[in-house]
Formats: C-alpha cells, sequence, structure tokens
C-alpha cells in the first residue's frame, strides 16, 4: 500500500517535473522567436537608421482651404460642402522636383508624403474611386512623380496613407468624423468589411504599381479602432508579400507616441512615431532592446498648409531636435505644407535652408550615429558613431565644455564646425582636480570665445576605442 502511495506521488512529481520543462521551454521558443523577429527588425531597420532625418509632405485638396488638414473635421464639413475644394485642387505647377532638391539641400535621406489624408482624397490614380487626382487633372499621378523626382536625388522614399476616411461611404461616423454632431448621419448604414476591402485594395495599388517604396506610414488607430478591427495582421501580411523590405510605422496599434515603449515589439510595425514632441530617453521594449522611432514635427503647428499660422520654429530649434533625437537613437520626419500650387512656404524653404548649412558641415555627426554611453551634458548632447564621438555644443555658455570622468583615450579633438584643432586641457587654472576634460575653440580652454556656430558647434573626438 505505501508503495503504491509512493509511485503515485513520484508520478506525481515527474508529471510537474515534464510541466514545468515543457512550459519552460515554450517561454524560451517564445524568446527564441522574439529574437528572431527583433533581429529581422534591426536588419530591416538599418538604412533608416543611419538616414536619421526626413521631410514628411502634407499635401492635398485642404490646402485649398488653407486651414490645415483637419479643416474638414474642425470645422464639421459635409462631403458636399467640401467638394468646391476638392474641384477646384488642380495645380499646374505641381512640381516635386524643387520639394526633392530642398530635401536634399537640407541633409534629409528620405521622405513620406500623403497619398490619401484623412479627408479621402486621393493623390494617386487609384482604380477604386473617382475621388483623386486624376479625376481633376487627366494624366497626373501626384504620387508617381514624387516617387520619381524623389528617387531621382537618391533619396528614400516613403508613403502616408490614412486609415481614417471622411469620405468614404462605409467609413462609419466614429472619432473624430465631421459628421459627429450629425444626427441623421448616425442612422446611416455602413457596410465596415466593404471598407477594409477598399482600404486594403488602396495600399495594395499603392504596393504594386509604384516599384520599390522604402516606407508606408498609416495614420492612425483610436479608441477601439485598432490591430484587428483594420485586419492588421492579413494586412501586414500583403504588405510584406509585395515590399519585402519595406519599413511600416506603427499606428496599426494605439498608443503610438508614447514616450517609454515597453511592448512586444515585432507586429503590426517596425518603429514608433511619437508626435510633435521629444521623448525623454531611447524607446525600448518591453526587453529592454532599443528600438527604432522617429518624431514628426511640424514646422509651424499644422502639417497641411494653413495661411494663418505663422508660428514658425527656429532653425536652432530644428537643429536641436534632430540632434536630440539622434542622441536618443532616433529620427526626425520634419513636415512641409506645400501651399495649394505646390509651393512649399517661404519661411519653410528659410528655415530647411539654414539647416542645410549646418548639415554641411556637421551631417557626419548625424548620419549612422546614435548615442554615446555618456551621461547627457548641461551644455548640449552627445552623437556617436564608432570611433568618433561628437560634442555638440548647443547652449553657449561661459568659457569651455567639460566632459566629467571622461575616462576615454583620445587621439585626436577638432572643431567639426570650422575643421580647426580644438583647445583641451585636463586642469583648471593649473589645479589638479581629476576627472575633467575641458574643450574650447581655441586656448586657454578657460576662457570665452565666440562660436562658429550659435545653433551647435561640433567637437570631434577620435577615440582610440570604441
Ligand atoms: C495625426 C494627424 C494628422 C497628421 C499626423 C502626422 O495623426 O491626424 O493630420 O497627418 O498626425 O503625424
Amino acid at each position: 500500500m505505501t508503495r503504491i502511495k509512493t509511485n503515485v506521488r513520484q508520478l506525481a512529481v515527474v508529471q510537474i517535473c515534464l510541466l514545468f520543462v515543457c512550459f519552460a521551454s515554450s517561454l524560451f521558443a517564445q524568446d527564441e522567436n522574439y529574437k528572431k523577429k527583433f533581429d529581422e527588425l534591426t536588419k530591416r531597420t538599418e538604412w533608416f537608421r543611419d538616414a536619421r532625418f526626413g521631410m514628411f509632405i502634407h499635401y492635398g485638396a485642404y490646402a485649398i482651404p488653407a486651414r490645415g488638414e483637419w479643416v474638414q473635421s474642425n470645422e464639421k464639413i459635409s462631403v458636399e460642402d467640401y467638394k468646391p475644394y476638392v474641384d477646384a485642387f488642380k495645380p499646374g505647377s505641381y512640381k516635386p522636383e524643387e520639394w526633392a532638391k530642398l530635401a536634399k539641400k537640407a541633409g534629409m535621406k528620405y521622405a513620406v508624403m500623403t497619398a490619401k489624408h484623412h479627408d479621402g482624397f486621393c493623390l494617386f490614380d487609384t482604380k477604386l474611386t473617382d475621388y483623386k487626382i486624376t479625376t481633376n487633372m487627366p494624366g497626373r499621378d501626384f504620387v508617381k512623380e514624387y516617387l520619381e523626382a524623389f528617387r531621382a536625388e537618391g533619396l528614400k522614399v516613403g508613403l502616408y496613407y490614412s486609415l481614417i476616411d471622411w469620405h468614404h461611404k462605409d467609413y462609419p461616423n466614429v472619432g473624430n468624423h465631421p459628421m459627429r454632431d450629425n444626427k441623421e448621419w448616425d442612422k446611416k448604414k455602413y457596410n465596415w468589411d466593404k471598407y477594409l476591402e477598399y482600404m486594403h485594395a488602396q495600399i495594395k495599388e499603392l504596393m504594386t504599381q509604384y516599384g520599390k517604396i522604402d516606407i508606408l506610414w498609416l495614420d492612425y488607430s483610436f479608441d477601439d479602432y485598432e490591430n484587428e478591427k483594420w485586419k492588421a495582421a492579413e494586412l501586414v501580411k500583403m504588405i510584406r508579400e509585395y515590399q519585402p523590405d519595406i519599413i511600416l510605422n506603427n499606428r496599426l496599434v494605439f498608443n503610438h507616441g508614447a514616450s517609454s515603449i515597453k511592448r512586444e515589439f515585432t507586429g503590426y510595425g517596425d518603429y514608433e512615431t511619437p508626435e510633435q514632441a521629444l521623448p525623454e530617453s531611447d524607446l525600448v521594449d518591453a526587453y529592454g532592446n532599443s528600438i527604432p522611432w522617429e518624431t514628426c514635427l511640424t514646422l509651424n503647428n499644422t502639417w497641411g498648409y494653413n495661411a494663418t499660422d505663422n508660428v514658425w520654429k527656429t532653425p536652432e530649434a530644428i537643429i536641436n531636435a534632430l540632434v536630440n533625437c539622434v542622441s536618443k537613437n532616433g529620427n526626425l520626419l520634419l513636415n512641409v505644407g506645400p501651399e495649394s500650387e505646390g509651393t512649399i512656404p517661404q519661411q519653410s524653404v528659410e528655415i530647411l535652408t539654414e539647416v542645410g548649412k549646418w548639415m554641411d558641415k556637421n551631417s557626419e555627426s548625424i548620419y549612422n550615429c546614435g548615442p554615446a554611453d555618456l551621461p547627457k551634458p548641461e551644455w548640449g548632447y552627445f552623437t556617436k558613431n564608432g570611433k568618433n564621438l561628437y560634442a555638440h555644443w548647443t547652449n553657449s555658455m561661459i568659457g569651455h565644455i567639460n566632459i566629467k570622468n571622461f575616462n576615454k583615450e583620445v587621439e585626436k579633438v577638432t572643431v567639426l564646425t570650422t575643421g580647426e584643432p580644438a583647445a583641451v586641457s585636463e586642469n583648471w587654472w593649473g589645479n589638479s582636480d581629476q576627472g575633467n576634460y575641458f574643450i574650447n575653440v581655441k586656448a586657454p580652454t578657460y576662457l570665452t570665445f565666440p562660436l562658429p556656430d550659435e545653433n551647435d558647434t561640433v567637437i570631434k573626438l577620435e577615440l582610440k576605442e570604441e
């Protein structure tokens, strides 16, 4: 009897152990699988993380009323009342070649243009609706022309596509729909599957009819309109089937743009998209891996052309934002909102030209760079590429900059902005205080000299080892 009992007990222990082993190995398998996906993501996003700086372009019929791309929703305009703007949108002087030249001059490496925004009007020759540019201007597929112009300048090309559609009859009256206060509209019947079919089919057109697309920027999820509501798994599978190397943003899921992301990160998108904000640190996934991200930023306060929005950021603020992003392993996607005829506002051109001048001298501290393993200094930021450490002196205070407790061997220190050697000293007026590394544009390091670039004077430190 005792013997039987012991056997039963032993059996139970063996079973529990087996269960535990199975459970543990399934956990392990999940981890391995995640790791594999994460490695693929790392490989796929390599050019993107190296590029660091791109141009966002919000262009569409909303440039006619000139009150931003949300005008239809903000002013609760019906499709019928919005139609005159759409009909009037026939920009004879649309020249994306000029945009591409400006992007290149600013030091940008890629671009993303709105193929369709929330108003539903398409800038491409879709077969699925007449609500498109080729109805207004036969033979002029603006997406195609944009892609050709940007590729010709050697820039990578991306397309923005709105998941939301205020024009489609099967898109419900939800979220910030322009008809949200119209009780009659609530009674309307809509067929969600039909809208999904349309949306998937349009994305398929974009993925199949325009050659290689480098980025797809889907926008955006809200409330329970996320993930499988969009049939995201099927959509992503289709996208990757036609464009295996495409980089996909993360807006098929809600909660984009949070300042710290701690979720598994290889499902519906390749990178996070904080909007109009700079995260406080680099972004990590559920396992602490640093993940790709891109802050998108307007030059004034609206994405689409807004004739009365004159709150322009300074070139200095933009350079700072770019450096800030790179120092935290992120990208900057900087927006322009061309006027209805396709001209980029003069203020935007001026800011981008200034940024371009800075990039001409200092871009090696941006491209292929990421965070340095050093605390953020009060005088600016660090970026790093292998053995090259870049000190971005954005906060021109008194005297020198100091890298406290710096224990790396340095082979050469130059002012990248001028190409001149920098002055370095490890003590302060002969004081033998340890752990300082003072740098200035000239000797003696303790005095104050005018900086060659008030926006950001970059000091390059060539290290002996990474
Ligand atoms: C938001 C806005 C949109 C803009 C986008 C850019 O989702 O709805 O107008 O295109 O952000 O990130």
